[in-house]
């Protein structure tokens, strides 16, 4: 299996445009060690040739033009990418789909009833694709149990779970989480059987979750703040990380002591917040990762496994 990080970086990406805070000023000015990153989303194949494309970040266009393997060029029209797979419902993992409306062939996509019904709804995306390349919308489960396939990506199955979490402000159930509103999923290769779980947004390790991370042999999941309180310590928003659906990654039950428990697997962070202070490169926190075996995905960061 071939993953493909095409956006390491959380909503806003890294330097956010109206953002001054350290990360974010000491990157414009070249005065930080850091590189920047696109917003959030990974593709995966099974042959090298077919991908899923995991969320469709505003920058899709970008990634897909750094990433040559997503245009193979066989036709006068044509893609690498078989199935789009949306973990949740928010702008920054679902807004690039309006950049991919040309064509006659319809978008594969593959997401849960919550995320469906908020893109139907609150933040039409979908509606509005259907004036132009048209979408066929397939449903993914979220019992852990029912594993699916996704047609043209070879090798690949995938197995979906519900994460505790809040659906985005225009969901019409805005304030009343549903099991859906955003997903972990493990991605197996069946030719190889190794496998890899992705989980850019989780707030919590639920009982359900060991029994996935047991299994993997890569582990990517959320490492948007290094601090539960770091956004509003820097005084830019009241919510805590906890609040917003992101496990922090340091202190008590934070996502470093999470991930202690699974050494078969390489651990990487991604969906990481410009002011998360891992970003930089010689920081102390990055450090302290570095110590737990657990690394930082960048854009253009490829995992073979
Ligand atoms: C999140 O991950 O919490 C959301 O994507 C935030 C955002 O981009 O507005
Ligand atoms: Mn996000
Ligand atoms: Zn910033």
């Amino acid at each position: 299996m071939h993953i493909h990080v095409l956006g390491a970086a959380a909503g806003g990406g890294f330097p956010q445009w109206n953002c001054n805070c350290p990360n974010c000023d000491g990157l414009r000015k070249g005065t930080i060690k850091a590189s920047k990153r696109t917003q959030s989303s990974i593709c995966v194949s099974g042959d090298g040739v077919n991908w899923v494309l995991f969320n469709t970040s505003p920058d899709i266009l970008q990634q897909i033009q750094d990433f040559a393997p997503l245009q193979p060029g066989r036709s006068v029209r044509d893609t690498g990418i078989v199935g789009i797979f949306l973990i949740d419902a928010q702008i920054d993992h679902t807004t690039g789909l309006l950049m991919l409306r040309e064509g006659k062939v319809k978008r594969e996509i593959y997401c849960t009833d919550m995320v469906y019904e908020d893109l139907t709804t609150g933040n039409p995306l979908l509606n509005i694709l259907g004036n132009y390349c048209g979408i066929n919308r397939h449903v993914v489960p979220i019992d852990g149990k029912t594993s699916f396939e996704i047609p043209g990506a070879t090798n690949l199955k995938f197995t979906a779970v519900a994460l505790k979490s809040a659906a985005p402000p225009y969901s019409p159930h805005r304030n009343n989480p549903h099991p859906g509103d955003t997903v972990g999923v493990l991605i197996e290769d069946t030719n190889t059987g190794k496998k890899c779980w992705y989980s850019p947004g989780l707030g919590e390790i639920e009982p359900h979750l060991p029994p996935f991370l047991e299994q993997a042999d890569c582990i990517m999941v959320d490492g948007t703040f290094w601090t539960n309180t770091e956004m509003k310590d820097m005084g830019l928003m009241e919510k805590t990380a906890r609040d917003i659906g992101h496990l922090p990654q340091s202190g008590e039950g934070g996502m470093i002591e999470a991930l202690s428990s699974y050494n078969k697997a390489r651990k990487i962070l991604i969906h990481i917040n410009n002011t998360n202070p891992i970003l930089r490169e010689d920081s102390a926190e990055r450090a302290e990762l570095s110590r737990h075996g657990i690394e930082v995905a960048y854009d253009g960061m490829d995992i073979i496994l």
